[in-house]
């Protein structure tokens, strides 16, 4: 990858997408703050500097119904950098990075990650996939339910951080068929009761486990049903 660095930026993806927009890959670009973080389903996402906030171009020889295993392959890698940096981190289906408070399922974010992609119906043109840390940030910098590196084990090495995590990733996005078996192994969601909120409206039951695409298997009163994908919060 080659990367990009800004110190400050609206925001990484909007940059990622302009220069996949001419053409680029294997790019990553990569800013200690953002102005205008976006996260997903159209929200703010808050980026201060000490983060990591990036977003990685790529074109790969894929169908649009593999591009969720990027975005997994993505939090595969960010949370096995973050244990790295010391940080008790699980994922939370389908891509949160997330540290549990407790045994019961609770848990504060660490990174959410935003893809975007172009594409016909058969093959992707460009994936965006940018992953944000929250990694030297104090507590009260963030919004409330989250949690950053510095709050669960003190400061990284950000340069290290994302060396790991490009590493990892980039392991993973030529070998996709590994990436469910890794994510599953980091999972904190499977055998929780969950609720997840999803364009065809509320399921609420057992997640008992992923497809080979990364879909949540979920087991609800009225059978199994499989979620692409959604919104998914852990209940007790
Ligand atoms: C979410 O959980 O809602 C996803 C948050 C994604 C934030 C990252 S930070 C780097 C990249 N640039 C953005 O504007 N958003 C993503």
């Amino acid at each position: 990858f080659s990367v990009e660095y800004h110190d400050s930026i609206a925001s990484t993806n909007n940059r990622a997408r302009e220069l996949a927009g001419e053409g680029a890959t294997d790019v990553v670009v990569l800013a200690d703050e953002q102005t205008g973080g976006r996260g997903r389903l159209e929200r703010e996402w808050t980026a201060p500097s000490g983060g990591v906030w990036l977003s990685v171009v790529c074109r790969p020889d894929i169908a649009p119904a593999r591009a969720p295993l990027y975005t997994l392959a993505i939090s595969v890698a960010t949370a096995r950098a973050a244990r790295e940096a010391g940080v008790d981190a699980w994922i939370k289906w389908p891509n949160d990075v997330v540290v549990p408070t407790d045994d019961t399922g609770d848990y504060r974010k660490l990174s959410g990650i935003l893809t975007e992609m172009e594409g016909e119906t058969d093959r992707v043109e460009w994936i965006v996939v940018g992953p944000g840390i929250n990694a030297n940030i104090d507590a009260d910098a963030l919004p409330a339910g989250a949690t950053s590196i510095r709050e669960e084990a003190g400061d990284v090495d950000r340069r290290r951080f994302v060396q790991r995590l490009l590493a990892e990733f980039d392991r993973y996005r030529t070998d996709l068929e590994a990436v469910v078996p890794a994510w599953r192994e980091l999972a904190l969601t499977l055998g929780q009761r969950v609720r997840v909120d999803r364009p065809a409206g509320e399921l609420v039951g057992e997640a008992v486990d992923v497809t080979g695409s990364g879909a949540l298997v979920i087991e609800t009163d009225d059978g199994r049903v499989t979620v692409s994908a959604g919104d998914c919060e852990h209940l007790r």
